[in-house]
Protein backbone atom coordinates (compact mmCIF):
# COMPACT_ATOMS: atom_id res chain seq x y z
CA UNK A 1 0.00 0.00 0.00
CA UNK A 2 1.22 3.28 -0.85
CA UNK A 3 0.79 6.43 1.41
CA UNK A 4 -2.27 7.64 -0.23
CA UNK A 5 -3.82 4.47 0.07
CA UNK A 6 -3.25 3.89 3.57
CA UNK A 7 -4.55 7.20 4.33
CA UNK A 8 -7.91 6.30 2.55
CA UNK A 9 -7.83 3.29 4.55
CA UNK A 10 -7.21 4.88 7.81
CA UNK A 11 -10.25 7.75 7.00
CA UNK A 12 -12.52 4.60 6.02
CA UNK A 13 -11.75 2.45 8.43
CA UNK A 14 -12.40 5.53 11.43
CA UNK A 15 -15.79 6.15 9.84
CA UNK A 16 -17.10 2.82 9.73
CA UNK A 17 -15.46 3.11 13.54
CA UNK A 18 -17.50 6.35 14.34
CA UNK A 19 -20.90 5.53 12.41
CA UNK A 20 -23.04 4.63 15.32
CA UNK A 21 -24.84 1.23 15.14
CA UNK A 22 -28.66 1.80 15.43
CA UNK A 23 -31.53 -0.28 14.90
CA UNK A 24 -34.87 0.87 13.24
CA UNK A 25 -37.76 0.97 15.92
CA UNK A 26 -41.56 1.04 14.29
CA UNK A 27 -42.35 3.71 12.80
CA UNK A 28 -38.79 3.86 11.44
CA UNK A 29 -37.80 6.05 14.59
CA UNK A 30 -34.12 4.60 15.73
CA UNK A 31 -32.70 3.30 19.06
CA UNK A 32 -29.58 2.42 20.23
CA UNK A 33 -30.57 -0.40 21.58
CA UNK A 34 -32.94 -2.98 20.41
CA UNK A 35 -34.33 -2.64 23.96
CA UNK A 36 -35.06 0.50 23.70
CA UNK A 37 -37.98 -0.14 20.61
CA UNK A 38 -40.63 -0.98 22.73
CA UNK A 39 -40.38 2.22 24.73
CA UNK A 40 -41.80 4.36 21.36
CA UNK A 41 -45.06 2.21 21.58
CA UNK A 42 -45.37 2.90 25.27
CA UNK A 43 -45.04 6.46 24.16
CA UNK A 44 -47.58 6.52 21.55
CA UNK A 45 -49.73 4.66 23.65
CA UNK A 46 -49.85 6.92 26.74
CA UNK A 47 -49.44 10.45 24.43
CA UNK A 48 -52.68 9.46 22.58
CA UNK A 49 -54.42 7.49 25.72
CA UNK A 50 -53.16 8.64 29.16
CA UNK A 51 -52.26 12.11 28.31
CA UNK A 52 -54.97 13.33 26.30
CA UNK A 53 -52.85 13.82 23.21
CA UNK A 54 -49.54 15.06 24.39
CA UNK A 55 -50.77 17.74 27.39
CA UNK A 56 -48.97 19.41 29.85
CA UNK A 57 -52.32 18.69 31.78
CA UNK A 58 -53.62 16.82 34.77
CA UNK A 59 -52.17 13.44 34.49
CA UNK A 60 -49.01 14.80 33.31
CA UNK A 61 -48.27 16.68 36.76
CA UNK A 62 -49.92 13.54 38.59
CA UNK A 63 -47.44 11.59 36.61
CA UNK A 64 -44.31 13.68 37.63
CA UNK A 65 -45.67 13.87 41.29
CA UNK A 66 -45.83 9.65 41.49
CA UNK A 67 -42.52 9.51 39.82
CA UNK A 68 -41.25 11.25 42.95
CA UNK A 69 -43.52 9.80 45.80
CA UNK A 70 -42.63 5.81 44.24
CA UNK A 71 -38.13 6.74 44.21
CA UNK A 72 -38.38 8.78 47.58
CA UNK A 73 -39.31 5.31 49.34
CA UNK A 74 -35.33 4.78 50.06
CA UNK A 75 -33.02 4.95 53.13
CA UNK A 76 -29.61 5.49 53.39
CA UNK A 77 -29.33 5.26 57.28
CA UNK A 78 -32.08 2.68 56.84
CA UNK A 79 -28.99 0.63 54.57
CA UNK A 80 -26.41 1.34 56.79
CA UNK A 81 -28.39 -0.50 59.80
CA UNK A 82 -29.10 -3.02 57.15
CA UNK A 83 -33.01 -2.28 57.59
CA UNK A 84 -34.92 -1.88 54.71
CA UNK A 85 -36.06 1.72 54.29
CA UNK A 86 -37.64 1.39 50.67
CA UNK A 87 -36.54 -0.41 47.19
CA UNK A 88 -36.41 3.24 45.55
CA UNK A 89 -37.42 4.19 41.75
CA UNK A 90 -39.00 0.37 42.31
CA UNK A 91 -42.52 0.38 41.33
CA UNK A 92 -44.05 -0.56 44.88
CA UNK A 93 -45.96 2.14 44.73
CA UNK A 94 -47.90 0.38 41.77
CA UNK A 95 -47.52 -2.98 43.10
CA UNK A 96 -48.35 -2.30 46.74
CA UNK A 97 -51.08 0.47 45.89
CA UNK A 98 -52.90 -1.08 48.73
CA UNK A 99 -50.97 -0.08 51.03
CA UNK A 100 -48.74 2.82 50.25
CA UNK A 101 -51.39 5.02 48.48
CA UNK A 102 -53.17 5.24 52.17
CA UNK A 103 -49.76 6.71 53.30
CA UNK A 104 -51.46 10.52 54.52
CA UNK A 105 -48.55 12.04 52.10
CA UNK A 106 -49.57 9.79 49.15
CA UNK A 107 -53.34 10.73 49.30
CA UNK A 108 -54.69 11.34 45.74
CA UNK A 109 -51.42 9.23 44.30
CA UNK A 110 -54.19 6.61 43.99
CA UNK A 111 -56.21 8.09 41.01
CA UNK A 112 -52.55 8.08 38.58
CA UNK A 113 -51.02 4.74 39.71
CA UNK A 114 -55.04 2.94 38.69
CA UNK A 115 -54.71 5.01 35.96
CA UNK A 116 -50.97 3.94 34.65
CA UNK A 117 -51.28 0.09 35.88
CA UNK A 118 -53.16 -0.94 32.62
CA UNK A 119 -50.54 0.78 30.36
CA UNK A 120 -47.94 -0.98 32.46
CA UNK A 121 -49.43 -4.71 31.85
CA UNK A 122 -50.33 -4.08 28.52
CA UNK A 123 -46.67 -3.50 27.43
CA UNK A 124 -44.84 -5.76 29.68
CA UNK A 125 -42.87 -3.32 31.20
CA UNK A 126 -41.78 -2.97 35.06
CA UNK A 127 -43.67 -0.77 37.29
CA UNK A 128 -40.65 0.71 38.42
CA UNK A 129 -39.49 1.54 34.74
CA UNK A 130 -42.73 2.42 33.83
CA UNK A 131 -43.50 5.00 36.46
CA UNK A 132 -40.07 6.91 35.55
CA UNK A 133 -40.90 6.57 31.79
CA UNK A 134 -44.53 8.41 32.10
CA UNK A 135 -42.74 11.27 34.24
CA UNK A 136 -40.16 11.90 32.02
CA UNK A 137 -42.61 11.51 28.86
CA UNK A 138 -45.67 13.83 30.54
CA UNK A 139 -43.05 16.54 31.79
CA UNK A 140 -42.37 16.77 27.85
CA UNK A 141 -45.22 17.82 26.84
CA UNK A 142 -44.59 20.75 28.77
CA UNK A 143 -43.51 24.30 27.06
CA UNK A 144 -40.24 24.88 28.01
CA UNK A 145 -39.82 21.25 29.48
CA UNK A 146 -36.92 19.42 29.97
CA UNK A 147 -35.72 16.00 28.27
CA UNK A 148 -35.23 14.11 31.29
CA UNK A 149 -32.44 10.85 30.87
CA UNK A 150 -34.98 7.60 30.88
CA UNK A 151 -33.06 4.30 31.72
CA UNK A 152 -34.75 1.18 31.30
CA UNK A 153 -34.43 -1.96 33.02
CA UNK A 154 -35.49 -1.79 36.67
CA UNK A 155 -36.51 -5.04 38.20
CA UNK A 156 -40.37 -5.64 38.49
CA UNK A 157 -40.02 -7.57 41.62
CA UNK A 158 -39.92 -4.98 44.81
CA UNK A 159 -40.99 -4.45 48.45
CA UNK A 160 -43.44 -2.33 50.32
CA UNK A 161 -41.72 1.04 51.29
CA UNK A 162 -42.17 1.93 54.74
CA UNK A 163 -44.79 4.85 55.71
CA UNK A 164 -43.02 8.75 55.93
CA UNK A 165 -40.64 8.68 53.40
CA UNK A 166 -42.79 11.17 51.60
CA UNK A 167 -42.24 14.66 52.91
CA UNK A 168 -45.51 16.46 54.17
CA UNK A 169 -46.23 20.37 53.21
CA UNK A 170 -46.76 20.67 56.74
CA UNK A 171 -43.29 19.50 57.72
CA UNK A 172 -40.61 21.85 58.95
CA UNK A 173 -38.08 22.70 56.42
CA UNK A 174 -35.79 21.15 58.62
CA UNK A 175 -37.38 17.79 58.63
CA UNK A 176 -38.46 18.12 54.91
CA UNK A 177 -34.33 18.58 54.71
CA UNK A 178 -33.29 15.46 56.74
CA UNK A 179 -35.67 13.07 54.86
CA UNK A 180 -34.19 14.23 51.68
CA UNK A 181 -30.74 13.97 53.03
CA UNK A 182 -31.63 10.63 53.83
CA UNK A 183 -32.26 9.86 50.32
CA UNK A 184 -28.63 11.52 49.23
CA UNK A 185 -30.32 14.90 48.28
CA UNK A 186 -29.01 18.39 49.59
CA UNK A 187 -31.10 21.17 50.77
CA UNK A 188 -30.72 22.89 46.90
CA UNK A 189 -31.30 19.77 45.54
CA UNK A 190 -34.97 19.84 47.16
CA UNK A 191 -35.29 23.36 45.47
CA UNK A 192 -33.99 21.72 42.69
CA UNK A 193 -36.64 19.03 42.43
CA UNK A 194 -39.52 21.35 43.74
CA UNK A 195 -38.77 22.87 40.06
CA UNK A 196 -41.64 20.03 39.17
CA UNK A 197 -43.67 22.88 41.31
CA UNK A 198 -44.13 25.40 38.66
CA UNK A 199 -46.54 22.68 36.80
CA UNK A 200 -48.50 21.57 39.76
CA UNK A 201 -51.92 22.34 41.06
CA UNK A 202 -53.66 20.76 44.00
CA UNK A 203 -56.32 18.62 44.60
CA UNK A 204 -56.41 17.32 48.43
CA UNK A 205 -55.09 19.82 50.78
CA UNK A 206 -58.30 21.76 49.97
CA UNK A 207 -60.22 18.98 48.48
CA UNK A 208 -63.18 21.68 47.90
CA UNK A 209 -60.50 23.56 45.58
CA UNK A 210 -59.68 20.94 42.69
CA UNK A 211 -56.94 21.82 39.91
CA UNK A 212 -55.90 24.93 42.08
CA UNK A 213 -52.26 26.01 40.56
CA UNK A 214 -49.44 26.75 42.09
CA UNK A 215 -48.68 29.34 39.81
CA UNK A 216 -50.18 31.66 37.09
CA UNK A 217 -48.67 29.26 34.38
CA UNK A 218 -48.91 25.16 35.24
CA UNK A 219 -49.00 24.51 31.45
CA UNK A 220 -45.81 25.80 31.26
CA UNK A 221 -42.08 24.95 32.68
CA UNK A 222 -41.36 28.41 33.83
CA UNK A 223 -39.83 30.08 36.55
CA UNK A 224 -42.90 32.14 37.34
CA UNK A 225 -43.45 29.50 40.41
CA UNK A 226 -40.01 30.76 41.85
CA UNK A 227 -41.12 34.36 41.42
CA UNK A 228 -44.67 34.34 43.19
CA UNK A 229 -43.84 31.87 45.94
CA UNK A 230 -41.98 35.15 47.20
CA UNK A 231 -44.63 37.00 46.96
CA UNK A 232 -46.47 38.37 50.36
CA UNK A 233 -49.39 36.21 50.92
CA UNK A 234 -52.51 37.62 50.97
CA UNK A 235 -55.55 35.87 50.94
CA UNK A 236 -56.44 31.73 50.64
CA UNK A 237 -57.76 30.81 47.18
CA UNK A 238 -60.84 28.38 48.79
CA UNK A 239 -61.99 28.02 52.34
CA UNK A 240 -58.51 28.03 53.95
CA UNK A 241 -56.77 27.47 55.82
CA UNK A 242 -55.69 23.89 55.33
CA UNK A 243 -52.80 22.00 57.00
CA UNK A 244 -50.37 22.58 54.64
CA UNK A 245 -51.83 25.50 52.97
CA UNK A 246 -50.77 29.31 53.67
CA UNK A 247 -51.75 32.19 52.44
CA UNK A 248 -51.40 33.04 48.45
CA UNK A 249 -50.55 36.23 46.76
CA UNK A 250 -52.81 36.10 44.03
CA UNK A 251 -56.59 34.94 43.37
CA UNK A 252 -57.14 31.52 42.25
CA UNK A 253 -53.33 30.22 43.33
CA UNK A 254 -52.33 27.85 46.07
CA UNK A 255 -49.46 28.27 48.11
CA UNK A 256 -48.07 25.00 49.89
CA UNK A 257 -46.12 25.77 53.10
CA UNK A 258 -43.14 23.93 51.86
CA UNK A 259 -43.00 25.91 49.22
CA UNK A 260 -43.06 29.15 51.08
CA UNK A 261 -40.67 27.89 53.84
CA UNK A 262 -37.98 26.68 51.76
CA UNK A 263 -38.02 29.88 49.26
CA UNK A 264 -37.49 32.08 52.56
CA UNK A 265 -34.92 29.61 54.19
CA UNK A 266 -31.10 30.86 54.67
CA UNK A 267 -29.74 27.67 53.06
CA UNK A 268 -31.96 27.13 50.02
CA UNK A 269 -33.12 30.41 48.88
CA UNK A 270 -30.23 31.78 46.77
CA UNK A 271 -30.67 28.36 44.68
CA UNK A 272 -34.58 29.42 44.35
CA UNK A 273 -34.06 32.96 43.30
CA UNK A 274 -31.23 31.88 40.78
CA UNK A 275 -34.02 30.19 38.56
CA UNK A 276 -36.15 33.35 38.07
CA UNK A 277 -33.98 35.02 35.25
CA UNK A 278 -32.70 31.79 34.30
CA UNK A 279 -34.64 29.78 32.29
CA UNK A 280 -31.44 27.79 30.98
CA UNK A 281 -30.04 26.59 34.38
CA UNK A 282 -33.62 25.81 35.65
CA UNK A 283 -34.01 23.03 33.23
CA UNK A 284 -30.10 21.60 33.58
CA UNK A 285 -30.41 21.49 37.75
CA UNK A 286 -33.97 19.27 37.09
CA UNK A 287 -32.38 17.11 34.36
CA UNK A 288 -29.79 16.18 36.22
CA UNK A 289 -31.48 16.03 40.03
CA UNK A 290 -33.97 13.82 37.98
CA UNK A 291 -31.45 11.69 36.98
CA UNK A 292 -30.32 10.87 40.31
CA UNK A 293 -34.06 10.43 41.75
CA UNK A 294 -34.91 8.28 38.49
CA UNK A 295 -32.31 5.54 39.77
CA UNK A 296 -32.47 5.51 43.06
CA UNK A 297 -31.92 1.86 44.62
CA UNK A 298 -30.97 0.91 41.27
CA UNK A 299 -27.36 1.51 39.54
CA UNK A 300 -26.80 2.62 35.87
CA UNK A 301 -24.40 0.43 34.83
CA UNK A 302 -27.50 -2.00 34.89
CA UNK A 303 -29.76 -0.14 32.76
CA UNK A 304 -29.98 1.18 29.30
CA UNK A 305 -29.84 4.30 28.04
CA UNK A 306 -33.18 4.95 26.43
CA UNK A 307 -33.18 8.58 26.62
CA UNK A 308 -33.83 8.90 22.86
CA UNK A 309 -37.74 7.92 23.28
CA UNK A 310 -38.51 10.86 25.29
CA UNK A 311 -39.75 13.77 22.85
CA UNK A 312 -37.87 16.85 22.96
CA UNK A 313 -40.30 19.69 24.06
CA UNK A 314 -41.04 22.30 22.84
CA UNK A 315 -38.46 25.83 23.35
CA UNK A 316 -39.14 28.05 26.20
CA UNK A 317 -40.87 31.60 25.42
CA UNK A 318 -38.78 33.75 27.63
CA UNK A 319 -35.35 33.15 29.65
CA UNK A 320 -36.90 35.44 32.59
CA UNK A 321 -40.23 35.27 34.35
CA UNK A 322 -41.85 38.08 35.53
CA UNK A 323 -44.10 40.06 38.01
CA UNK A 324 -47.94 39.17 37.81
CA UNK A 325 -49.98 41.83 36.62
CA UNK A 326 -50.69 43.83 40.14
CA UNK A 327 -47.42 43.55 41.52
CA UNK A 328 -44.33 45.14 42.19
CA UNK A 329 -41.36 44.63 43.54
CA UNK A 330 -41.99 45.67 46.84
CA UNK A 331 -44.39 42.57 46.98
CA UNK A 332 -41.28 40.55 46.78
CA UNK A 333 -40.05 39.01 50.22
CA UNK A 334 -36.39 38.81 49.34
CA UNK A 335 -34.42 36.12 50.75
CA UNK A 336 -30.91 35.10 49.24
CA UNK A 337 -29.12 37.66 51.48
CA UNK A 338 -25.85 36.80 49.09
CA UNK A 339 -27.36 38.28 45.86
CA UNK A 340 -29.98 41.40 45.34
CA UNK A 341 -33.23 40.21 43.73
CA UNK A 342 -32.62 40.54 39.96
CA UNK A 343 -34.47 42.74 37.68
CA UNK A 344 -37.53 41.60 35.81
CA UNK A 345 -40.38 42.64 33.95
CA UNK A 346 -44.08 43.26 35.42
CA UNK A 347 -46.92 42.71 33.21
CA UNK A 348 -49.43 45.64 32.64
CA UNK A 349 -53.43 44.89 32.89
CA UNK A 350 -55.68 44.21 36.03
CA UNK A 351 -54.52 41.99 39.19
CA UNK A 352 -53.63 38.54 37.87
CA UNK A 353 -56.20 35.65 38.85
CA UNK A 354 -56.03 32.01 38.11
CA UNK A 355 -58.22 29.50 36.24
CA UNK A 356 -57.62 26.04 37.68
CA UNK A 357 -56.07 23.35 35.58
CA UNK A 358 -59.47 21.18 34.38
CA UNK A 359 -59.65 17.78 35.14
CA UNK A 360 -59.75 15.51 31.76
C1 LIG B 1 -40.40 19.04 49.62
C2 LIG B 1 -41.06 18.06 49.20
C3 LIG B 1 -42.45 18.08 48.59
C4 LIG B 1 -43.65 18.30 49.22
C5 LIG B 1 -43.89 18.58 50.68
C6 LIG B 1 -44.66 18.22 48.19
C7 LIG B 1 -46.01 18.34 48.40
C8 LIG B 1 -46.98 18.36 47.42
C9 LIG B 1 -48.39 18.49 47.66
C10 LIG B 1 -49.05 18.56 49.01
C11 LIG B 1 -49.00 18.52 46.46
C12 LIG B 1 -50.50 18.63 46.19
C13 LIG B 1 -51.10 17.28 45.97
C14 LIG B 1 -52.61 17.36 45.87
O1 LIG B 1 -53.22 17.91 46.77
O2 LIG B 1 -53.16 16.86 44.88
C15 LIG B 1 -47.98 18.39 45.46
C16 LIG B 1 -48.23 18.37 44.12
C17 LIG B 1 -47.26 18.08 43.20
N1 LIG B 1 -45.96 17.72 43.44
FE1 LIG B 1 -45.00 17.91 45.19
N2 LIG B 1 -44.05 17.98 46.99
C18 LIG B 1 -42.73 17.87 47.20
C19 LIG B 1 -41.78 17.56 46.25
C20 LIG B 1 -42.07 17.22 44.95
C21 LIG B 1 -41.13 16.65 44.03
C22 LIG B 1 -39.69 16.33 44.35
C23 LIG B 1 -41.79 16.45 42.86
C24 LIG B 1 -41.29 15.88 41.57
C25 LIG B 1 -40.05 15.78 41.22
C26 LIG B 1 -43.14 16.92 43.06
C27 LIG B 1 -44.09 16.99 42.07
C28 LIG B 1 -45.37 17.44 42.26
C29 LIG B 1 -46.30 17.68 41.18
C30 LIG B 1 -46.00 17.57 39.70
C31 LIG B 1 -47.51 18.05 41.78
C32 LIG B 1 -48.82 18.39 41.08
C33 LIG B 1 -49.74 17.22 41.03
C34 LIG B 1 -51.02 17.57 40.30
O3 LIG B 1 -51.14 18.66 39.73
O4 LIG B 1 -51.93 16.72 40.29
N3 LIG B 1 -43.27 17.36 44.34
N4 LIG B 1 -46.76 18.30 46.08
C1 LIG C 1 -45.07 -6.95 37.58
O1 LIG C 1 -45.60 -7.38 38.80
C2 LIG C 1 -47.00 -7.34 38.91
C3 LIG C 1 -47.39 -7.78 40.30
O2 LIG C 1 -46.88 -6.90 41.25
C4 LIG C 1 -47.63 -8.20 37.85
O3 LIG C 1 -49.04 -8.07 37.89
C5 LIG C 1 -47.13 -7.77 36.48
O4 LIG C 1 -47.64 -8.62 35.49
C6 LIG C 1 -45.61 -7.79 36.45
N1 LIG C 1 -45.15 -7.28 35.18
C7 LIG C 1 -44.16 -7.85 34.50
C8 LIG C 1 -43.75 -7.19 33.24
O5 LIG C 1 -43.62 -8.87 34.88
C1 LIG D 1 -66.81 27.30 52.55
O1 LIG D 1 -67.33 27.44 53.85
C2 LIG D 1 -68.67 27.88 53.89
C3 LIG D 1 -69.04 28.13 55.35
O2 LIG D 1 -68.56 27.09 56.16
C4 LIG D 1 -69.57 26.83 53.22
O3 LIG D 1 -70.91 27.26 53.22
C5 LIG D 1 -69.08 26.64 51.77
O4 LIG D 1 -69.81 25.60 51.16
C6 LIG D 1 -67.60 26.30 51.74
N1 LIG D 1 -67.15 26.27 50.38
C7 LIG D 1 -66.62 25.20 49.84
C8 LIG D 1 -66.18 25.35 48.42
O5 LIG D 1 -66.51 24.18 50.45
Amino acid sequence: MNFKSILVFIVLSALVYAAPSHVTCSGGRRASEAACCKWFDVLDDIQANLFDGGECGEETHESLRLSFHDAIGFSLSAQRQGKFGGGGADGSMMAFAEIETNFHANNGVDEIVEAQRPFALKHHVSFGDFIQFAGAVGVSNCAGGPRLQFLAGRSNFSRPAPDLTVPEPSDPTNKIFARMGDAGFSPNEVVDLLISHSVAAQDHVDPTIPGTPFDSTPGTFDAQFFVETLLKGSLFPGNGSNVGEVLSPLAGEFRLQSDFAIARDARTACEWQSFITDHKLMVSKFEKVMAKLAILGHSAHDLVDCSEVIPVPSKAKAQSAKLPAGKTIKDIQHACAATPFPVISADRGPATSIAPVPPS
